[in-house]
């Protein structure tokens, strides 16, 4: 009988309100620019990930991923392993007495509560479980930091789901890529009352997945240089300042011209990629009405690569926001977690098993 070592956490989605779209080196998972989300609430969407090995297990790595197993031969799954096994062979090294935990193969099981491919971040949660369920198998002494540099090579956007609240991703510019990782522009606490529903509009995996989508948009799209260059690096600082500020308004804004920007993109994109549908743009006009009515600005749509909507705004707006999507949509599918209450942002970007 030869031993087992096992180690679980929990990681959350983020739902980037600048996106990243872009990689200027493919291979380290390097951005084209830095890119800014909020932490959503584990309470409703995350993934739970258990690291394990065994000098008994078969000799390839392996991951079971909602009970199908994947393919972990590719480069970026790969490159998670390899740092995480040489850090923990880093303390093996200096240490006699720890047993050789990184010659052992890794088995990994993990699951999704919501939809896996379909533009809810099922990457950046599940990445970011990956990283940190191994991290503690091996019990290193790596900060998030170390561990968002380590992600990142498995998923960008899993970068920032290894930190809580606003989150941002510094592009960075060393060619090793030691300066993309993620940092805290402010915990939830900050802003305790940003909230986020999001609609389901559909559950399906994506035509075009981001990482071909964004590589494609790099490569065909003549507005991308001026979004990338330009329009992003303003935004950032913009968006920082309306979470310093709290400043919805601007906040709200910023993400809806940001996301409506990053779509442009995809549909400049040759050939095009269409990622929102009828009902996401029926989402927006519900939006800009919802905003209408009120005489400001307090609700904000951003899509990700995928049709379904995602939508801030803050808790003394519930029911004109929340409270009128569901009445439209009714009961029924459509919300993740507590049914158009709301998902709180959040700063449980820590293990909770
Ligand atoms: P999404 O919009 O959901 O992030 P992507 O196209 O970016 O979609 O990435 C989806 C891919 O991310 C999946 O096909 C799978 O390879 C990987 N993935 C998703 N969830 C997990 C997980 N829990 N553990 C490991 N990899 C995952
Ligand atoms: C539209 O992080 O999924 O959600 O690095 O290729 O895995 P890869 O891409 P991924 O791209 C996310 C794109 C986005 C915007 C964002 O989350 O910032
Ligand atoms: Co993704």
């Amino acid at each position: 009988m030869s031993e087992i070592h096992r180690a679980s956490t929990t990681a959350p989605v983020n739902i980037a309100v600048i996106k990243y779209w872009g990689k200027r080196d493919p291979k380290l998972n390097l951005p084209t620019n830095s890119s800014l989300s909020v932490t959503l609430s584990q309470a409703d969407l995350r993934t739970h990930t258990t690291a394990s090995c065994s000098p008994s297990y078969p000799t390839e790595d392996s991951l079971l991923l909602n009970g199908s197993p994947q393919d972990v031969s590719g480069a970026r799954t790969q490159a998670c392993f390899r740092e995480l096994r040489a850090l923990r062979k880093q303390l093996e090294d200096g240490n006699d007495t720890l047993p050789k935990l990184s010659t052992f193969p890794l088995k990994i099981v993990s699951e999704n509560n919501f939809p896996t491919a379909a533009g809810l971040a099922s990457s950046a949660a599940g990445f970011a479980a990956l990283v940190r369920a191994i991290a503690n198998l091996y019990e290193l002494p790596s900060s998030p930091t170390d561990l968002s540099r380590i992600a990142r090579q498995g998923s960008g956007s899993a970068c920032r789901s290894l930190f809580g609240g606003y989150v941002g991703w510094e592009q960075g510019s060393a060619a090793d890529g030691s300066d993309s990782t993620a940092f805290q522009v402010a915990p939830a606490e900050h802003w305790p009352n940003m909230r986020a529903i999001v609609l389901v509009v559909s559950a399906a995996k994506k035509g075009v997945s981001s990482t071909t989508g964004m590589q494609t948009t790099v490569a065909t799209s003549s507005l991308f240089a001026a979004r990338a260059n330009e329009t992003v690096p303003r935004r950032m600082q913009e968006m920082q300042k309306a979470i310093q500020d709290k400043d919805f308004e601007t906040f709200a804004k910023v993400t809806m011209m940001d996301s409506n920007s990053f779509h442009a993109t995809c549909l400049d994109t040759y050939p095009p990629i269409f990622y929102l549908n009828d009902v996401s743009k029926a989402a927006i006009k519900i939006v800009e009405s919802i905003n209408a009515a009120a005489g400001k600005t307090i609700a904000a749509y951003t899509f990700d690569a995928g049709p379904n909507a995602v939508v801030y705004y803050l808790e003394e707006n519930e029911k004109q926001v929340a409270g009128l999507f569901k009445s439209i949509l009714g009961e029924k599918e459509g919300w993740a977690g507590q049914r158009g209450q709301g998902v709180t942002a959040n700063d449980e970007a820590r293990d909770k098993v």
